[in-house]
């Protein structure tokens, strides 16, 4: 006869692969929607089987109700966010979600350590803490350590992303400060060292359940204290890190309560978000320790002193009639704005007139990975059309006009200088164009806070507008041409 529990391991065997094809195919965003629905059909089959494996195991699920509560509460609220944000939200709604998935890690983990220390015979009550009694005990405390720290690093984070935040029932808008001292780093190593003190002192004392929220404190703390000295610039990084933190909390919590998809997802998120993590790294730069002890990439805003007169559209469309090349450079504005269907549309007329049309993305433009590909695939542009940096960089001195839209620091030089907390970020060679044409509302700085010299050149002709307003009156006076 076919063992049901045997049965039940296939699906955790079906859902992590449809987890193992799902992220492969979020490499390509052609395939990635479809990747997306892999995980979540993957994620589906994973909790239906953990329910019926616990249903059927001795005593079946207790509390049923409290169950579906969580579930109807939880997919409410998740709903609720999902639909309502904004897309230039979304960098800080994954921010929170990683952060939620750092803490529900820990809570699992935590609960399970209470229940199981609370039992009076838990050594001889639970098999598993028997066999193998040290892992579940380290398992709790790693998981203590690093979701905590998740949980508590990641709303710093959305705090940094979203600048600032307002006092409930009030309208005061505090911005949301970048604390480093040199000394801080001698504070969180201390910190750090002492909850893997404490983890190890757990498995001589596995019961004793304040050591368990020591390592919970000290690691809310030490979130905090991470988070809070890295500036600006360095934000995507540290997005992708704690997404990667989550995802090793979750696999943790797979050695706590025994669940072989949990620790097969966990680390996969764990062992993706790092990979990303040093992408980020590369694309701007930087070396993970630096982003992380170094305090790099503040928040001051430089001021500005100088002045440029603005172009109109009528001026850009005559100059770029009759060019043979246009580089399309999107940034964060184009995000704000919701211009890329204009965006679209611009390069549609120019294709009309045999222009060659391509889109340079650069790696942290925007404000989470990928953002330019999600809003310019939403716009139907080619997947083909959207060039790398690295590969599109050389071909800025054979393009007639670069269209920037909303980009600031991802095109400016002063990253190249080396100094300031732009310095040594990869940039988009845009002014190696022969005209570049800017459309933004204003001259002030980017998301580092750094004045553009590409601003005040001489072939640089500044479209002062909103992104959506500028590209439509850009193509209306395009197309009278
Ligand atoms: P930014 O340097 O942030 O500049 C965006 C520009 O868009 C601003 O200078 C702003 O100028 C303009 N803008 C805002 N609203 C606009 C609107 N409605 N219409 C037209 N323009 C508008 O953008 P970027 O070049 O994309 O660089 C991204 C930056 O964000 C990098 O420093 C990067 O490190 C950081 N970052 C990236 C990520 C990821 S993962 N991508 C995450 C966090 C931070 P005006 O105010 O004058 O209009």
């Amino acid at each position: 006869m076919v063992n049901v529990s045997s049965l039940l391991d296939l699906g955790y065997l079906v859902s992590a692969t449809l987890f193992i094809f799902g992220i492969k195919m979020l490499s390509s965003p052609k395939t990635a929607p479809k990747g997306n629905m892999y995980g979540a059909v993957g994620m589906l089959v994973a909790v239906l089987v953990t329910v019926l494996k616990m249903q059927l195991s001795e005593g079946g699920i207790e509390g049923w109700m409290w169950i579906l509560l969580g579930l109807g509460i939880g997919s409410a609220i998740g709903y609720w966010m999902a639909t309502t944000v904004e897309m230039t939200g979304m960098p800080e709604l994954v921010a929170l979600f990683n952060g939620f998935g750092g803490a529900a890690s820990a809570l699992v983990a935590l609960s399970e350590g209470i229940r199981v220390y609370t039992s009076d015979n838990y050594v001889i009550a639970e098999p598993i803490y028997q066999v193998y009694h040290l892992i579940p005990v380290l398992a709790i405390g790693a998981s203590a350590l690093v979701g905590w720290m998740t949980l508590t690093g990641s709303l710093i984070a959305m705090f940094k992303l979203k600048g600032g935040f307002t006092i409930p029932f009030t309208k005061k808008w505090i911005r949301f400060p970048t604390w480093g001292p040199s000394w801080l780093n001698y504070v969180k190593a201390g910190l750090f060292v002492a909850g893997l003190v404490m983890i190890i002192m757990s498995l001589n004392d596995p019961g004793n359940l304040n050591l368990i929220y020591g390592i919970v404190i000290l690691s809310c703390v030490l979130g905090i204290l991470f988070v809070l000295p890295i500036g600006g610039a360095d934000m995507p990084v540290v997005v992708s890190l704690l997404n990667s933190l989550s995802g090793i909390a979750a696999a943790f919590t797979g050695f706590v309560v025994g669940n072989t998809v949990l620790i097969i997802a966990g680390s996969m998120v764990g062992a993706a978000g790092l990979i990303l993590t040093f992408i980020m790294c590369k694309a701007m730069n930087r070396e993970l320790f630096d982003v992380l002890f170094k305090a790099f990439g503040g928040t001051t805003k430089e001021s500005l002193t100088r002045t440029k007169v603005g172009s109109d559209p009528e001026e850009v469309a005559m100059v770029l009639d009759g060019i043979s090349k246009c580089i399309i450079v999107p940034g964060y504005g184009m995000a704000v704005s919701q211009s890329q269907h204009l965006v679209k549309e611009f390069a549609d007329l120019l294709e009309e007139n045999d222009v060659d049309v391509s889109y340079a993305i650069h790696p942290v433009a925007g404000r989470m990975p990928g953002h330019m590909n999600v809003l310019l695939a939403e716009a139907n542009v080619p997947y083909e059309k959207l060039i790398e940096m690295d590969e599109i960089n050389s071909e800025f001195g054979e393009c007639d006009v670069a269209l920037v839209i909303g980009a600031n620091d991802t095109v400016n030089p002063a990253a190249r200088t080396g100094e300031g907390p732009l310095g040594g970020m990869p940039i988009i060679d845009a002014d190696k164009a022969g005209v570049v044409v800017i459309i933004k509302r204003s001259l002030s700085v980017g998301y580092a806070g750094v004045d553009n010299d590409l601003f005040y050149e001489d072939k640089t002709m500044m479209l002062f507008g909103d992104g959506k307003k500028m590209m439509a009156e850009l193509n209306s006076a395009f197309k009278e041409l």
